[in-house]
């Protein structure tokens, strides 16, 4: 049978374009502004190459006056309150609505995709985002009572879902409190532009809301401008990598949207209709341009001939088109380097051994296409397996069995989402948890939802988008901002000599403590540590890079810790608290040898084993939550451990402060690699026969003491941590956040500014759980 055209009109959107007489300024101050460069490019419809529209480049000039309106504009919208803030994003969300099919066929003109997909998906998104943001916005002050706005946001996004990925970035920023400077990309600006309208349409205040265009150099102008308060961006790694290493010390909030390589994991006993039609929707949607579409196939060797002839099959149906033919399947790519790009993988792909097979159809010659394409007999180190090609080409590989599925799946730097493919809850259940992605579909793939968080583990990014886990990108804690400059050093000359006498003389040296040994460092040399009153009192182990790397090793191997139950994990730390308590009186004599009255010594322990009830009793308790999401789903979203986590603690609250980091870290199935307070160490080398007698297993807590900043500095670059903890200094802090770019691992870092560890919500809250783990979100079928 053959198909006829069923075209939509592109009337409405050409008249858009005609009153803006195709040439479109920058939108701030509530103003459109012409562009103090003067320059303006041109966006094209990459279906017909023809152009649609000059839009204006921003130059760093342009960055700033839309800054500073941002700021400008910033205290009068966090006035406006909870419910204000709601009436404008609802009626932002009935304004797209109503304005939906315009917003639709422009998107399809200006990108490429299928008039279907950004009429029935895209659109609906968008309004269904900012619909939900609206009660996010009503329900903040009850529902993040501790939190505060962040100020200034710049949004980069991408040209792969130009509107949805605007709403993802502006909807949560606004229901939070915050004024935004967004830049579309450069491919695909116009709906940003016409969203633009809407928000003068609309009344909202000015400089609320500030869209400016151009390309990657208007956008580092926006990620270097100073007041700048926190960058979200979308987009490829490698620039994710220049905004973290170009925002490092800078104390800018940053969350990152990256690529992926997402494994589509089909075992034997899967519906193979089902999944051929979820292969169509995994990397054939929006031309396999989506960052997480399942670009590799991983079939059951036994089903691999019958499921490859199936999806050839599909292939060969495949309708390869205009954007605007509501009979097409696959639009055009956006952009002539982009198919430069997927035509030069897919060549590597040949030529280093993949068997490659596209339909027997040619695609049209009018504008930019590319046909779907599969690789079969690829192996996992070739480089189409590894690289991100986003565009139409599945890759596939097959396993025998289950943990070789997993191991393949998880063969990759990034771990955006996976879809799991089985008639077997058990097996899919099995594999969900194992696999390291922030979004994890079974029986289904490529489902979205404003409910529902989205975002990478390793080097897809950090950061979530969409769901209650979303909200905490565009918020500070309040308390966050009574945390100061001034250093409280550990105060001088006021041990007293008695106060040590009963304590193990000079000629003990402590050990590091490393997969629960207590092991010689490898330097040989040890560190001389001296109290309050500048008098040697023992000798630590100076640890040094190759001490760090043992005792990563040793974390890795406790992988047992993050099986077990909460419940267990809480057994151990209250046999910690308890031992302590019991040894009480050597931890106070301890910390006066350093200055600390006998008042506040105790204080410090006391609160010690205070917190470490706190996250005993958090252990089994902070959990996650089902998503109310649109489609027949429960959307579970799990909170899982980082993994190993590094943690350098601060040199004041010796004790304090190493439990109030590590305790939660460890509750919640991280193991750590801590670097004790630099001059006052010994608080955490005596707690080595604590963890001893409270069943702890090895390689839970390992302690490497030294030079604090060389140690972190071994940490931060180490590929095998997956996240870092740092309180120093604002030197260290940016080191940290400068090296963590080379595999994206997770940071948090204090600036230099010390908080009052004695101070709850300072020294205890959520936040530290939060930042000891991600969100996980599981999709499974469910009801009618
Ligand atoms: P890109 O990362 O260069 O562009 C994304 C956005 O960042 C655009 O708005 C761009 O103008 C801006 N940008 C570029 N350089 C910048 C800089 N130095 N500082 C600040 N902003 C900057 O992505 P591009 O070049 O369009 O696509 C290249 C590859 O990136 C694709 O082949 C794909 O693999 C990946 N990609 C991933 C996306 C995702 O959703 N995760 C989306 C788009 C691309
Ligand atoms: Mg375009």
């Amino acid at each position: 049978m053959e198909y006829g055209v069923a075209p939509e009109s592109p009337s409405a959107a050409n008249e858009w374009l005609e009153k803006n007489k195709g040439k479109f300024n920058l939108y701030f101050d509530g103003k459109w502004q012409t562009p103090l460069s003067k320059k303006y490019f041109d966006t094209i419809n990459p279906a017909n190459k023809k152009t649609l529209a000059k839009i204006a480049e921003a130059n760093a000039t342009d960055v700033d006056k839309a800054v500073k309106a941002a700021k400008k504009a910033l205290p009068k919208w966090v006035k406006l309150g909870a419910h204000g803030r709601a009436r404008y994003l609802y009626a932002i969300a009935r304004q797209i609505q109503k304005h939906s099919r315009l917003f639709a066929v422009l998107e399809s003109m200006d990108n490429g995709k299928p008039i279907r997909e950004s009429r029935d998906i895209d659109i609906p998104l968008v309004a269904r985002h900012f619909y939900h943001h609206a009660g996010w916005a009503q329900l903040r002050d009850t529902e993040l009572k501790d939190y505060k706005e962040i100020g200034v946001i710049a949004q980069i996004i991408p040209w792969n879902f130009p509107l949805l990925m605007l709403a993802w970035k502006i909807a949560p920023a606004l229901a939070m409190g915050n004024t935004v400077v967004l830049k579309p990309a450069e491919f695909t600006s116009l709906t940003a532009l016409l969203f633009a309208e809407l928000c003068d349409e609309i009344g909202l205040p000015a400089g609320v809301v500030n869209i400016i265009t151009g390309d990657g150099k208007t956008g580092a102008a926006m990620v270097n401008h100073p007041s700048v308060d926190k960058i979200a961006f979308t987009g490829s790694t490698d620039v994710g990598r220049i905004i973290r290493r170009a925002t490092a010390g800078t104390g800018k909030k940053i969350s990152l949207e990256l690529g992926g390589k997402s494994p589509f994991i089909v075992f034997e006993d899967a519906d193979l209709d089902s999944v051929v039609e979820g292969v169509v929707d995994a990397i054939w949607f929006n031309q396999g341009q989506v960052c997480c579409a399942g670009s590799r196939l991983l079939v059951q060797e036994s089903i691999a001939e019958r499921l490859y002839a199936k999806i050839r099959n599909r292939m060969e149906k495949l309708r390869v088109g205009d954007s605007l033919d509501k009979s097409i399947d696959i639009g055009a790519i956006v952009a002539p380097v982009q198919l430069q790009v997927i035509e030069k993988l897919v060549q590597q792909g040949v030529d280093e051994g993949g068997n490659m097979w596209q339909p027997s159809w040619s695609c049209p010659v009018e504008g930019y296409f590319y046909p779907p394409t599969l690789f079969t007999d690829v192996t996992p180190a070739a480089t189409i397996a590894q690289v991100e090609i986003f565009g139409p080409v599945l890759v596939a590989m097959t396993f025998r069995t289950h943990p070789e599925a997993i191991r393949l799946a998880n063969n990759t730097r990034y771990g955006l989402a996976a879809s799991i493919w089985t008639e077997n809850i058990n097996l899919a259940l099995d594999v969900a948890p194992k696999i390291k992605a922030g979004t994890v579909w079974i029986n289904c793939t490529n489902v979205f939802d404003a409910a529902s968080g989205f975002g990478g583990y390793r080097e897809s990014g950090f950061g979530r988008e969409g769901g209650k886990e979303g909200l905490y990108e565009y918020v500070k804690l309040r308390s966050e901002e009574s945390h100061t400059a001034k250093k409280t050093a550990l105060k001088k000359n006021a041990a007293s000599e008695s106060s040590s006498s009963d304590l193990p003389a000079i000629d003990r040296t402590t050990k590091l403590y490393v997969g629960g040994k207590q092991v010689r460092p490898d330097s040989g040399y040890s560190l001389t540590i001296k109290n309050g009153a500048g008098k040697s009192i023992a000798t630590v182990g100076l640890g040094n890079r190759k001490d760090i790397r043992n005792a990563v090793e040793a974390a890795h191997a406790a992988e047992s810790w993050t099986s077990m139950s909460g419940h267990a994990r809480a057994q151990v730390l209250y046999y910690i608290a308890e031992n302590l308590y019991i040894r009480e009186d050597e931890f106070i004599k301890r910390l006066m040898q350093f200055g600390l009255s006998k008042t506040d010594a105790s204080k410090e322990v006391s609160m010690s084993i205070e917190r470490i009830y706190t996250y005993a009793a958090y252990a089994d308790k902070y959990d996650g939550s089902v998503h109310h999401t649109l489609s027949r789903n429960v959307t579970l979203a799990m909170p899982e451990p980082l993994g190993v986590l590094g943690i350098v603690c601060p040199e004041e609250a010796p004790l304090l402060a190493f439990v109030s980091s590590v305790i939660p870290a460890i509750a919640m199935g991280n193991r750590v690699v801590v670097v004790p307070s630099e001059t006052a160490p010994l608080s955490a080398t005596d707690l080595y026969q604590i963890f001893e007698t409270s069943d702890l297993p090895g390689g839970v807590v390992n302690i490497v003491t030294g030079v604090r900043d060389e140690l972190s500095a071994v940490l931060a670059n180490h590929d095998d941590v997956d996240g870092l903890w740092y309180f120093g200094t604002l030197e260290g802090s940016k080191l940290i956040e400068n090296a963590a770019a080379e595999n994206m691992k997770r940071t948090w870092v204090n600036f230099g500014k010390q908080r009052d560890w004695s101070e709850n919500h300072a020294g205890e809250h959520e936040f530290f759980l939060r930042n000891a783990t991600q969100i996980k979100n599981i999709w499974i079928p469910y009801g009618e």
